[in-house]
């Protein structure tokens, strides 16, 4: 299937690792033009060089903290000045830490409401003007599981999160007669640094090996196992394409069969 993505501007925040940096390769390799963000300089370059090995797409690195909106203007101007549109936003960054509910401090509610929600509503607010004006866009938020059905100790991604589905809505509502597509993924566990760095702690916790905890991570879910990133890289390419033209509005869980519900 031809995607049609080759030339198509897209901005990704948080693409120097995991899954931001798995969707940017697969945009590059189908030679879009890609902008990257994260706050770490030096492993940004390294994935802009990477993802620019594979690609006839300009591939550019903008170190950016989305939880700063001075930071999420420059970006997008940045962008905007270089190719004169944006066709696809992605949002995405890092993620909450494990805890219950009795465990997290007011600042952290504070730093992660700006982290996982009002970022993704600062980045739409400063790429809708330009994709009004082009009468295209495509804005995709990647937020997770958890807004289907709460997990564990994530307490912070349970009542964060949801909130990321009335943003889909709402803007897919708003934006439709403009053709702006809002969609919303939601993935369960995929295998990223994140995932490796959470196995090894609880590993440590339960003196198991880190394939044991990777592998019960696995077993909540019918196929048995997590994601490869590369999984999800694919729903957002079909998302941003012309192929995808009549999907807006929606959150969906790629998540090998962990929810429960029959919605
Ligand atoms: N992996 C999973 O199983 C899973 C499942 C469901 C949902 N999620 C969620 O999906 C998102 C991505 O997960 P992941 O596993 O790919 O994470 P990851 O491997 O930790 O990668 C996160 C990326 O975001 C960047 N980032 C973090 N904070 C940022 C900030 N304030 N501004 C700009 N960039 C920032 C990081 O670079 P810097 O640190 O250099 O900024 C890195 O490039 C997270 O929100 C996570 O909670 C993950």
């Amino acid at each position: 299937m031809d995607l049609k993505l080759k030339n198509k501007v897209v901005l990704i925040t948080g693409a120097s690792r995991g899954m931001g940096k798995a969707i940017a390769q697969g945009f590059a390799a189908e030679d879009a033009n890609v902008v990257i963000c994260a706050r770490n300089a030096e492993r940004l370059q390294q994935a802009q060089a990477e993802l620019s090995k594979n690609s006839d797409g300009e591939i550019l690195a903008r170190q950016a903290d989305v939880e700063s909106l001075s930071d999420i203007r420059s970006l997008v101007e940045f962008t905007l000045d270089r190719f004169g549109r944006i066709d696809v936003l992605i949002c995405n960054s890092g993620g909450p830490p494990a805890k219950y509910f009795v465990d997290v401090t007011d600042e952290e509610w504070q730093r992660y409401f700006n982290l996982n929600l009002l970022s993704f509503i600062r980045l739409s607010g400063a790429v809708i003007p330009a994709m009004k004006k082009q009468k295209w866009g495509r804005i995709l938020f990647l937020s997770s599981v958890s807004v289907k059905q709460p997990i564990d100790n994530l307490v912070i991604s349970n009542v964060v999160r949801p909130g990321v589905v009335g943003l889909t809505k709402s803007l897919s509502n708003e934006l439709g007669k403009y053709n702006v597509l809002v969609n919303n993924v939601c993935p369960g566990y995929v295998r990223t640094d994140r995932v490796l760095e959470l196995a090894e702690v609880q590993a440590k916790q339960e003196g198991i090996p880190v394939d044991a905890v990777i592998e019960k991570y696995g077993q909540n879910n019918p196929l048995g196992r997590i994601a490869d990133p590369r999984e999800i890289t694919d729903l957002f390419l079909f998302l941003a394409s012309e192929r995808a033209s009549y999907i807006t509005g929606v959150s969906l869980h790629i998540d090998g069969g962990f929810v429960k519900g029959v919605f």
